[in-house]
Formats: C-alpha cells, sequence, structure tokens
C-alpha cells in the first residue's frame, strides 16, 4: 500500500536500482562520504564545498557524549542488548528543546552520537576506558577509533563507509514507517527516532545479519550443504539474509558489497563459503519455492563486511541503525514539512 509521498528515495525492485535524491547509490558510495551522503538526503542536494566544510565543523560538535549520557549508560542493566542501549539512550535525550517541530541540527545530534553511544558501551562492557572522538576523523573513522582506540585501517574505514551509506536510506521500510507515524502525531523526533530503533530491533528487518552468521557457521561443518538447506526450506524455515518485499531480484546493496568485499578481502575461504551457500540458497529457494523471486538481500554481505573488519554480531544491528538515522530522521523531516496523521484502517473480522 502506498503510505506517503516521498522526495528521498526511490527504489525500482524489478530492476534492483536504489535512488538517492536523483542520484544511484553506486555513485554516491564511490564518490562521497557519510557525511557528504547525508547532506544530501536532509537539505536535498549535494553540498558546495563552503557548505560541507560548516557542516563538518558543526557534525563533529556533537560527536561526544555528554557526563549525563554517560551516567544513563552506565545506569542500564548489565545484561541489556546493544540495541536496548541505543533505544534507550535516544529516549533519554528527549529534552524540551526538541519538541516539534524537528529540524537538520537535530537529525544531526541524533545521528552523530550513535556510534559514540555503541563505542561507549561496548568499551564499558569490556572494562575499557571510553575514547573521545577525535577531530581529525570523520564520522565512519570515529566509529572505529572510539571503539578500539587504534588508528583506523583504511581498508576497514572504506569498507564500512561503502556498508554505511548503503544502508541510511531504504524508503518506506518497517521502521521509517514508524518513525513517520510518530512524528505524524507532531511528537519530537527523539520519539520517532526511539519508535523506529525499536523496530529495526526485529530480526525480520534489522537483525537478519547475525542470523546470517549463524547460517555460514553451521553449514561450514556438513559434507552436504544442499541437503541441509533443503531440509530448512522444507521445514518452513526462513533463510536469512533472502527475500525482500520490494527486490524481486538481486538487492543493488547486497551486489555493491559483494563487489567491495571482494576486492577488499581477496582471497578469503570463508568468503568463499559466503559465495558457495549464496548460491546454492538461491537454486534451492527457485527450486522450492517456485514463482517468489527469492534472491540476496544486503543482510547477507553486510554480515561478510562485519565480519571482515571484526565487528561481532552484536553489532551488526547496532550499526545498521548508526547508519539508518540518516534515513529517519530526513523521513521525520520530510513528514514535518507537510504533515497529517496518519490513521489507517483494520478490516473487522470477529465474531
Ligand atoms: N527463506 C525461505 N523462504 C522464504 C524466504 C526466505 N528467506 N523469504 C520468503 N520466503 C518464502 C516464504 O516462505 C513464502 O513462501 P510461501 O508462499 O510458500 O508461503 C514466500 O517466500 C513469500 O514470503 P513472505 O514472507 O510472504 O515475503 P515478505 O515479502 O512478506 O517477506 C522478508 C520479506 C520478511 C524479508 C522475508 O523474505 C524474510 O523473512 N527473509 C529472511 C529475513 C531477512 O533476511 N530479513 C532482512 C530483510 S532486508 C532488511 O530488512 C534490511
Amino acid at each position: 500500500m502506498v503510505a506517503a509521498e516521498t522526495k528521498i528515495c526511490d527504489i525500482d525492485g524489478e530492476n534492483g536500482k536504489l535512488i538517492y535524491r536523483g542520484y544511484e547509490i553506486g555513485e554516491l558510495t564511490k564518490n562521497y562520504s557519510f557525511e557528504e551522503v547525508a547532506y544530501l538526503l536532509w537539505y536535498g542536494e549535494i553540498g558546495e564545498k563552503h557548505q560541507l566544510q560548516q557542516f563538518n565543523k558543526d557534525w563533529k560538535e556533537y560527536l561526544d557524549l555528554t557526563d549525563t549520557t554517560k551516567t544513563i549508560i552506565d545506569s542500564l542493566p548489565p545484561n541489556m542488548d546493544l540495541m536496548g542501549v541505543i533505544r534507550t539512550t535516544i529516549s533519554s535525550l528527549g529534552t524540551i528543546e526538541f519538541n516539534w517541530k524537528p529540524s537538520i541540527s537535530q537529525a544531526m545530534y541524533l545521528t552523530a552520537i550513535v556510534p559514540s553511544i555503541i563505542a561507549y558501551h561496548t568499551r564499558r562492557k569490556k572494562g575499557l576506558d571510553y575514547i573521545p572522538p577525535n577531530d581529525c576523523y570523520g564520522h565512519v573513522e570515529n566509529f572505529l577509533y572510539m571503539l578500539n582506540g587504534n588508528v583506523p585501517d583504511p581498508a576497514h574505514v572504506s569498507a564500512l563507509e561503502t556498508y554505511m551509506i548503503l544502508t541510511m536510506e531504504h524508503g518506506m521500510n518497517a521502521s521509517t514507517f514508524s518513525a513517520r507515524v510518530t512524528a505524524s502525531t507532531e511528537s519530537d523526533i527523539v520519539s520517532a527516532i526511539t519508535s523506529a530503533i525499536g523496530t529495526m530491533k526485529g530480526p525480520l528487518h534489522g537483525g537478519a545479519p547475525s542470523g546470517v552468521i549463524d547460517l555460514l557457521n553451521e553449514t561450514a561443518k556438513l559434507e552436504n550443504i544442499v541437503e541441509y538447506i533443503r531440509t530448512k526450506i522444507l521445514n518452513g524455515e526462513k533463510l536469512m539474509g533472502f527475500g525482500h518485499r520490494v527486490y524481486k531480484t538481486h538487492d543493488p546493496r547486497a551486489m555493491a558489497l559483494k563487489e567491495k568485499l571482494t576486492k577488499f578481502v581477496g582471497k578469503d575461504e570463508w568468503l568463499d563459503l559466503a559465495m558457495e551457500v549464496e548460491q546454492i540458497c538461491i537454486d534451492q529457494l527457485n527450486e522450492l519455492k517456485p514463482g517468489r523471486s527469492l534472491y540476496t538481500n544486503v543482510e547477507y554481505y553486510a554480515a561478510a563486511i562485519m565480519k571482515a573488519i571484526d565487528f561481532p554480531p552484536e553489532m551488526f544491528t547496532p550499526t545498521f541503525t548508526a547508519s539508518r538515522m540518516v534515513g529517519w530522521t530526513a523521513h521525520v523531516l520530510e513528514q514535518a514539512e507537510n504533515n497529517t496523521i496518519y490513521r489507517p484502517q483494520s478490516i473487522y473480522v470477529g465474531k
């Protein structure tokens, strides 16, 4: 069902194309940084040099965590999952200044801070000190720097930046819809993004990549992978990293990540296994689920990218969240421009 008109993103599911504000995604990942693509999504055009200078300067102002935010994270239950930590911490930022209407600087603040929340919590759990952001680094470099404390490896930065640009925005998916519904009540941007994070957490949406790792770890031990995959499908199990509501061919993001990976990791046993299992899954899905057009989605190779840069499975959905913050906030801004409250109907089928 059509839920909104949008100028932010166009997805051509039949031909496997993804377009942000008129630009094909491949052009953006090759030529622009995470911040520059965020500028495009929020302002609707590529920034001029002087505009981007100011924009990057403002962005860096927002990266560090306040003492209050650190205290809030410290007080959360130790066994809370990272998505819960992000959701609760973002929710705690909802002060009076965030009241309706949302602004680009609010969007920037919420986007800039997510990697810092992830890094702070991850290091705290390991008993390590917080590493504040470094002004010399861009958003993605800082993410790696704040997590590990080393000068980030340029190949890791490039792989992660590609992933984070590819997953920044994707039209009216479940979490973006959540954000727009909340914003449509004229609630503040913090509440809208908190709704979106809660929606992203589910395994049918943002939680799939760790399922992909499980699938590959299981298949790595097997003699007969084909039989194993067939049994899963015949038992009605969903293969994680396959199928998409919109794409009826290969997800262009999966293809871009696969290309990046083959250049980045070169010859690698694990990547070979991922490609072998991908082909087996597609063949078996086509045979056992004919006419459903089931192909690889972004989550399959996202898992491989994460593994290549040494991100553990619990970081996958949080990293996806860190990039999708841009798309969610762009949609909240667009919703606010010409707002009508969402009020869908249900069909009564009861007694
Ligand atoms: N493995 C096996 N069968 C599948 C898969 C899959 N991954 N995906 C769909 N199918 C089958 C279904 O069993 C169903 O078969 P049936 O007609 O015999 O009942 C048919 O294909 C249609 O499936 P639906 O679930 O109705 O398709 P829908 O468009 O609702 O679901 C979804 C899309 C949720 C992504 C689904 O394909 C899925 O669960 N995939 C696995 C999880 C996953 O990878 N999620 C990440 C998606 S990308 C993202 O959110 C960023």
